[in-house]
């Protein structure tokens, strides 16, 4: 990883709004062209009304133009290795390919980098 995606996903998770379940979590995208954006969670009082880091990090770049998701680093500081929920492999699934890079990250760095292939096999796609 050329970008520290690790750390950039550290510094979203501070920026989360998880009063409810006191469980931050940080999201950062790289696309195939090069540009970054971050996510957090942000949670509701009416909590189905929350939503995940991986989907805010989707919204920034759908705000900025869209894109390819290349790869993508999620850290959770109360949990070592941190997976996607199965509705946001389904969101990365519909901005990435099968080859997508999605980096389990701890504190430290990143613990594994796992494809979206492997993540969510036999995704649904209407294409
Ligand atoms: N959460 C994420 O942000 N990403 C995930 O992949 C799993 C869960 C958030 C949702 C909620 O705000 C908190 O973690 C506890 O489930």
């Amino acid at each position: 990883m050329a970008i520290d995606l690790h750390r950039m996903a550290v510094l979203a998770a501070k920026k989360a709004h998880a009063p409810h379940s006191n469980f931050p979590v940080g999201a950062t995208i790289v696309t195939s062209d090069g540009r970054t954006f971050s996510g957090c969670n942000v949670e509701n009082v009416s909590y189905p009304e929350g939503w995940c880091a991986e989907t805010s990090a989707i919204a920034h770049m759908v705000m900025d133009g869209g894109g390819e998701i290349a790869e993508i680093a999620v850290f959770a500081p109360k949990m070592d290795e941190i997976t996607p929920c199965g509705g946001c492999r389904q969101r990365i699934a519909e901005f990435g390919s099968p080859k997508t890079l999605v980096h389990l990250c701890d504190a430290k760095g990143v613990v594994e980098s796992i494809t979206l292939a492997d993540l969510l096999p036999k995704a649904f796609s209407k294409l």
